[in-house]
């Protein structure tokens, strides 16, 4: 196996596909010499490429995953599976829907697997939080809102909703275990022209269902945090706590069944207990490469495949277009895939 893209993200999956007894990372890449010098500076066995080609030639390299900055996803990928090699794609997939489309089709003619980093859904939260609407206890869900929001890390090619975005979006389509009918946004460049350091987007599904997601690489606080009203109970997702991140309040409420005056009208609020679900501390990337060694292994689709990537970016480009038309909702044809939304085996998440 080999990775390439050694920058922040990168050595975080080296570390984990090491750790897998089941994997041989045997090969790096990069362009930045000095960023291969400090992994081959951890591990001494890894050969080390500047040149993507001459990593894909390396014998024996069965596949490869990238975590690059998000325009040379395709060209790389690209590569990779012309290679015949199976390949795991950071999120986001690709730049466009255009480009997925072409990585899903070259994958199957190849026979190859191809699977995207929606990390999130291999999290223990997230998938305690899908067991739990699943399971029904949160009543119809009303509504989703998410925030995540730091200061930086800016980047140049991609707004802050392609940055960011991504990891709320997959989260969000999972547990509502549906594609939306309409995106809108709208957000602004404050510090590099023209690419959005906040964006406000929201998503529309059926039933007057619909999520918002804050992104933002300006404000002073790291904020993680998501919430899921349902008409039962409510669920409050802080990613940045140590020990409590889920917290399910038994809050609702409801109106009268019938009355005759308005006297008689009271709304009536339900008050229950809050419980936090204990949740066994992991690390979700960990979950993710050892999905891609078993979906190797056995031939299977992964979870998070090609269309998952496929589907998420054709939220992000509605969300651009969006953007782009001062905040338009941006409606899609029944033609979107759908992808299964399959919860994530137990066998995974133990
Ligand atoms: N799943 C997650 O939670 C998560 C978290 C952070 C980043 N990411 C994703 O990981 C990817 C990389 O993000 P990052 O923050 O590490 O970016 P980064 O800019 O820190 O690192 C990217 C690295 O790729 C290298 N690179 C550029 N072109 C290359 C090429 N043609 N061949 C080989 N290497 C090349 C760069 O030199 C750089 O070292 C992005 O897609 C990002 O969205 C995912």
């Amino acid at each position: 196996m080999g990775v390439i893209g050694c920058g922040y993200w990168g050595p975080n999956l080296i570390r984990n596909f090491r750790s897998l007894p089941s994997c041989n990372l045997a090969a790096i890449c990069d362009p930045r010499e000095e960023r291969l010098q400090h992994i081959c500076s951890l591990y001494h066995d890894l050969a080390a490429f500047t040149n993507c080609e001459k990593l894909l030639e390396m014998p024996g390299l069965t596949a490869v995953a990238i975590a690059t900055p998000v325009r040379h996803h395709f060209p790389l990928a690209k590569a990779a599976l012309l290679a015949g090699k199976h390949t795991f794609i950071e999120k986001p997939m690709a730049a466009s829907s255009a480009e997925c489309e072409e990585l899903i089709e070259i994958a199957k003619r190849q026979g190859l697997i191809l699977m995207v980093g929606h990390t999130f859904l291999y999290s223990a939260p997230v998938r305690r939080i899908v067991e739990i609407v699943r399971a029904g206890d949160l009543g119809e869900i009303c509504y989703i809102n998410s925030r995540r929001l730091n200061l930086g890390l800016f980047q140049k090619d991609i707004n802050v909703a392609w940055d960011l975005a991504p990891h709320d979006i997959s989260i969000i389509l999972h547990v509502l275990g549906a594609f939306p009918t309409a995106v809108n946004c709208t957000g602004n460049a404050h510090v590099t022209p023209n690419v959005e350091d906040t964006t406000n987007m929201s998503l529309s599904f059926g039933k007057r269902r619909f999520a918002t997601i804050q992104s933002s690489w300006l404000e002073p606080r790291k904020i993680r945090e998501m919430t899921i009203v349902g008409t039962k109970r409510m669920i409050v997702y802080d990613d940045l706590q140590n020990h409590e991140k889920i917290r399910v309040y038994d809050v609702r409420v409801e109106r009268p069944p019938h009355y005759d005056t308005f006297a008689e009208f009271h709304y009536s609020y339900h008050y229950g207990d809050s419980y936090i679900p204990h949740i066994k501390q992991e690390e979700p990337l960990k979950l993710v490469c050892e999905h891609f060694i078993e979906c190797i292994q056995t031939g299977s689709e992964p979870i998070t495949s090609g269309i998952a990537g496929l589907e998420l970016v054709r939220i992000l480009e509605a969300a651009s277009a969006s953007l782009a038309a001062g905040g338009a909702p941006i409606s899609f044809s029944a033609k979107n895939p759908v992808s299964s939304f399959q919860a994530i085996p137990a066998k995974s998440a133990a």
